[in-house]
């Protein structure tokens, strides 16, 4: 390796925000991230869902701007990125594509080596900005997307401990929101509504009461607040209520599977690790909890560029260019 760091560049188009970031990697084997930057596609929201066809287009005009955008940040030139990161999947291909083949095309005009990442892999990355991250550890990753809980035995290798079996955790924050009025999208709206609200007010049970297993369901508190909704419930109450519900029970099953696995360090990432009430009730807790860093939960590209730079330290080859973009690709094999 160099003298100085390598500069890795990543980039992350799965859904609906163009994200590009850049983060160096120290001869030493530290990762810092030096920019980050997402344009968050707004065209969707009249349509109360992502479009594809309409988030490839939107990539296809944000991308350049955003990757310049990005450089600036870091200031640095084009010629001084050392490796080039995107995300192949999953996520929708339409969108992937952008990044990916964008991506590619640059690693090829600078000559330099390129990384295809798996978007999980990016969210647990992104707790690197904060924390050196050595395995054994878990690793919850809960989003607009997904809710799944691994254990990272060793660097790159993942186990499958459990799942969402309906809706993910983000999903549910979204839909609970719409139906209280409470805006897009739901998980800043929940919390901050919440805040005003009596938890007491709407009864929410904890979902999967006794399970032996480490799998996580939203569909219950969803119903429960859709019945309260009808019943009159204040939207503040509801908000309220299901955020400590669905917080305990994130918290409660990660807990029961760190003592089952024997891990002290739990990773807990994606746009919903964004939720105070959420880190509190990690912080709290006698795991050692490692969050990543500001504008680093939800979706974007310095993710993807830790998540190269982990690639490099552990000394894996660089993806060939004929790597393909991929809707479903599980990260353990479930
Ligand atoms: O990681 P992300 O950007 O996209 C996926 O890969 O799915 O996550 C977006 C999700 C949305 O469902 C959003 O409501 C949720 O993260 N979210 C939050 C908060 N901020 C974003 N959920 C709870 N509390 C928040 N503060
Ligand atoms: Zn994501």
């Amino acid at each position: 390796m160099n003298a100085r760091p390598t500069r890795i560049l990543g980039i992350d188009t799965s859904c609906d925000d163009t994200g590009v970031g850049v983060a160096e990697l120290t001869p030493d084997g530290r990762v810092r991230v030096l920019a980050n930057r997402v344009w968050s596609q707004t065209v969707h929201a009249r349509y109360g869902g992502v479009l594809p066809e309409l988030a490839s287009r939107e990539h296809v005009e944000r991308i350049d701007a955003v990757t310049g955008d990005a450089l600036a940040e870091a200031g640095l030139t084009g010629a001084e990125v050392d490796v080039v990161a995107a995300t192949s999947g999953p996520g929708l291909v339409g969108a992937l594509l952008v990044g990916l083949m964008y991506g590619k095309g640059l690693a090829q005009a600078l000559g330099v080596p390129f990384y295809a990442a798996h978007h999980l892999e990016g969210h647990i990355f992104a707790a690197a900005s904060e924390a050196e991250l050595a395995p054994p550890y878990l690793a919850l990753v809960v989003s607009g997307g997904h809710t799944h809980l691994f254990d990272v035995p060793r660097e790159g290798e993942y186990v499958l401990v459990g799942a969402t079996r309906d809706d993910a955790a983000g999903e549910a924050f979204d839909k609970i929101a719409r139906l209280a009025g409470l805006g897009y999208p739901g998980g800043p709206a929940i919390s901050e509504a919440a805040r005003r609200g009596d938890p007491e007010a709407v009864p929410f049970k904890e979902p999967l009461a006794g399970q032996k297993g480490f799998d996580f369901s939203f569909s219950g508190l969803k119903t429960a607040a859709l019945l309260a909704h009808r019943a009159g419930a204040k939207p503040e109450d509801l908000a309220a209520g299901f955020e400590r519900a669905a917080v305990n029970f994130l918290l409660k099953t990660t807990l029961r599977a760190a003592q089952a696995y024997g891990r002290d360090t739990v990773v807990v990432s994606g746009g919903v690790a964004a939720n105070r009430a959420l880190r509190e009730a990690f912080a709290a807790s006698p795991v050692r909890a490692v969050f990543p860093g500001q504008g680093l939960n939800t979706d974007n590209g310095a993710m993807i560029a830790l998540a190269g730079a982990a690639a490099l330290r552990a000394g894996r080859p660089p993806s060939p260019l004929s790597e393909g973009a991929v809707a479903y690709a599980p990260l353990a094999g479930a």
